[in-house]
């Protein structure tokens, strides 16, 4: 008889037939920076994560690296917002300052920042806006300006997440112009409109004062579509395709392992981490077991690289 458990009967057989293995390599720890000093406040929704000043930025940072993690992302909070989104692209604005710094400090660590303008706009919205609309391709010029600012603060990797038409092709482009020939795109390519980034909204205090992000996030239901968000990203040269949120769109993720060869991230969002930590809270889940079955599952389905707020517990699991 054909007998699966023989190979499962203990721990050792078990290790030894493992298909999925997780290791720190394979974490980008996502951060928030915001003006001050001394600061690290931590974030209602997102019990364990904080808004960090620099300073303390800096501190975590060499925390996040000693465990032996590779990456992390940057968010910035800035304490001026306005409707085209100024902060993201100031010279010395909060993520370049914040690059700055860990660049400096912080030996061996990657540094990715985001480039988006929701953070940064007073209406919340990821782009120019003109009489309710999102403007795209006005935004394109403010997108590329912000991605030249962060690789000359000294950012190892560029991850634009807004989702407008020809963002990769515009951010390539100008940062071959400006030099950083040498520094990749990682895409967000496949962004859903998702009710999962409500965490993250209150942590970066980014949230859309009108409507929502259903013009330009991608619509929950669609897979194909998904395909070609990947396709045009892959064509204008991105070097990493992203699928975000992760857990609900491992679909997507399988689909795009076997189509593609580039490297493949997923971000496991603010709302999964929070659905877990709110459960494991009340004793509802086991909060361990949980994370490493989520990380494992994502890694499964074909990422390369995961981005998720759990990256310093799931290494001290190993
Ligand atoms: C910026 C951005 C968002 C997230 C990452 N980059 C928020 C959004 O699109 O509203 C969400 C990350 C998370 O929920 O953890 N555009």
């Amino acid at each position: 008889m054909l007998r699966l458990r023989r190979l499962r009967r203990n721990e050792s057989i078990r290790a030894l037939v493992r298909e999925t293995r997780l290791t720190p390599d394979d974490f980008v720890y996502p951060m928030f920076v915001c003006e001050g000093e001394g600061i690290r406040r931590e974030i209602a929704s997102m019990p364990g994560q904080y808004n960090f000043s620099v300073d303390e930025l800096v501190k975590e940072a060499e925390q996040v690296r000693s465990l032996g993690i590779r990456a992390v992302i940057i968010f910035g909070i800035p304490s001026y917002k306005d409707a085209i989104g100024r902060e993201a692209y100031g010279e010395d604005s909060i993520v370049q300052r914040a690059t700055r710094a860990l660049k400096r400090e912080v030996k061996d660590l990657l540094v990715i920042t985001d480039t988006c303008l929701c953070e940064y706009t007073d209406h919340g919205h990821c782009g120019v806006v003109r009489d309710s609309e999102v403007l795209n391709d006005p935004t394109l010029e403010l997108l590329a300006r912000t991605a030249v600012s962060q690789a000359k603060a000294g950012a190892d990797i560029i991850a634009p997440s807004n989702m407008m038409d020809g963002f990769v092709a515009a951010i390539r482009a100008a940062l071959d112009t400006a030099g950083f020939e040498q520094v990749p795109i990682l895409s967000y390519a496949v962004k859903y409109a998702s009710a999962f980034y409500g965490p993250f909204r209150e942590a970066a205090k980014s949230a859309p004062q009108f409507g929502d992000r259903k013009s330009y996030q991608m619509d929950v239901a669609n897979f194909r579509e998904a395909m070609r968000e990947a396709e045009v990203d892959v064509t204008e040269g991105a070097d990493i395709l992203m699928v975000k949120p992760a857990l609900p769109y491992l679909d997507v993720l399988h689909a795009l392992r076997q189509r593609y060869n580039l490297p493949l991230a997923a971000y496991q969002v603010s709302g999964e981490y929070a659905m877990i930590k709110s459960a494991a809270q009340r004793g509802w889940l086991d909060e361990k077991q949980v994370m490493i079955e989520t990380l494992t599952a994502i890694k499964r389905a074909g990422a390369d690289l995961i981005l998720t707020y759990f990256a310093k517990q799931a290494v001290q699991c190993f």
